[in-house]
């Protein structure tokens, strides 16, 4: 899961900033509403002296001067407003010619145009590459991750490019510079590289708190990984075959649930991988999504012989429709902020379970009884077979009793 604290963390925040920004924009439309206003209350309400004087009916074109000095004022606002609000979201795209871009970035975002002109399959007339509309917001830090010798030895930043991924700025581009490598020394043949120590040496810690595995299993990285780097002693050994609680489900128990069997599953912020080694030992294929966030879990997870991907919870998953025989989330699913940001991810879970699939919710934690009962909500809407539904207290090291549910449910057929 080691993407995914830190992850949820930068999300909040990331949406505190845009109900500051809304009410910056909301406070910037009152304004401009009040002060057109203002503005239509004294232009047809001001008698210039001079017509009084003289004893003028109300002279039309000097209020049609001012009707339409009053809508090019509108229309200004509108536009300020409009600008406003780009900036704060970043809806626009990067601007090329802005200067100060670095000059990789501009010549992986320029378009080409196919040299055969429209390709009559697929209707596309030129190359178009992408990066995440966030990184209008963070072009500094996109320039920095751009500026590297071409053909040469990539900068070790790999940490920028997480940084510049948690600000939403995803994908990155790519780039054309030869990222770091480390020798990886030790590597065992799979399947022992399942359950047997990765060498230290072959992963890397620039950008890391902690310079060694010992230190990343003395503290608790995320809900999901506390010491879930000690794969030979620790609970990691224990997961899924053996249960702690209730809400601990085996993992043949819910093999044994899916109608037309299990055989490819997605893990969302699966930690060092322990689920995907689990489902490795019965010959199943599963994909892991995390990031690095305070840990190498992506090396970490590869050595064991697995499938790391490199993705924040915030991005469509890049699977087809319907692909998935199962997918196993635990606290991944606590993103935070609005309901909408978890009924986006829900149903992107969903769009990637194929019908009769199942959804394995892992000892998600219901930090209120409110939290509980919108997610219980939420599941209850897809219309899910609910094959287990466990809602159980663990006890935690403070002594307070923390609430937790597990479940698994199947995916219907909808028409
Ligand atoms: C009305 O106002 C306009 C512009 O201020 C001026 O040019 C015009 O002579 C005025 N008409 C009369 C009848 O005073
Ligand atoms: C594997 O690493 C853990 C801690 O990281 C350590 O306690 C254990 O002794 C190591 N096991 C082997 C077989 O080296
Ligand atoms: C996994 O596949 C290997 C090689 O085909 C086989 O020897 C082993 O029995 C299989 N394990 C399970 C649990 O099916």
């Amino acid at each position: 899961m080691g993407s995914v604290s830190l992850k949820i963390g930068e999300g909040t925040a990331r949406f505190k900033r845009a109900s500051v920004c809304s009410s910056a924009v909301n406070l910037l439309m009152l304004f401009s509403v009040i002060t057109t206003n203002l503005f239509a209350l004294y232009a047809f309400t001001y008698h210039p002296t001079s017509l009084h004087h003289n004893h003028y009916p109300k002279n039309i074109s000097l209020i049609s001067e001012k009707v339409s000095l009053i809508l090019r004022e509108i229309e200004s606002s509108q536009k300020k407003l409009a600008q406003m609000e780009k900036d704060l979201l970043g809806y626009e795209s990067i601007d090329l010619s802005k200067p100060n871009l670095a000059k990789e970035l501009k010549e992986f975002l320029t378009r080409h145009q196919l040299p055969l002109g429209k390709d009559s399959r697929t209707g596309i007339t030129e190359m178009v590459a992408s990066v995440g509309h966030s990184c209008e917001k963070s072009t500094d830090l996109l320039s920095q991750f751009m500026n590297y010798k071409v053909n040469g030895l990539c900068p070790d930043d790999w940490s920028l490019g997480q940084k510049l991924i948690l600000q939403g700025c995803e994908p990155l581009p790519r780039r054309r510079c030869f990222a770091k490598t480390i020798p990886k020394v030790g590597l065992q043949p799979f399947p022992l590289s399942l359950w047997n120590n990765v060498s230290e040496k072959s992963l890397s810690w620039s950008g890391i708190g902690c310079k060694n595995l010992a230190c990343l299993n003395s503290k608790k990285l995320n809900r999901d990984c506390a010491g879930c780097f000690d794969i030979t002693h620790g609970y990691e050994t224990q997961r899924y075959v053996k249960a702690r609680s209730k809400n601990d489900f085996y993992i043949d128990d819910v093999l044994a649930m899916s109608s037309g069997g299990v055989r490819t599953s997605f893990d969302l912020g699966g930690g060092s991988g322990t689920f995907a080694a689990r489902m490795a030992e019965r010959n199943l294929t599963v994909v892991t999504a995390t990031l690095n966030v305070d840990a190498p879990f992506n090396e970490f997870i590869a050595a064991r012989g697995l499938f790391p991907l490199y993705i924040s919870l915030d991005s469509r998953f890049p699977f087809y429709d319907n692909v998935f025989d199962l997918v196993h989330v635990a606290n991944g699913l606590d993103v935070g902020g609005r309901p909408e940001k978890l009924e986006f991810l829900m149903f992107d879970i969903d769009r990637v379970v194929r019908a009769g699939g199942l959804f394995w919710l892992d000892n998600y934690y219901c930090s209120s009884e409110d939290k509980r009962k919108a997610l219980t909500r939420l599941i209850e809407r897809f219309g899910y077979k609910k094959l287990k539904w466990v809602v159980g207290e663990k006890v935690n090291g403070a002594g307070n009793s923390e609430v937790y549910l597990s479940a698994v449910l199947q995916k219907p057929v909808r028409s």
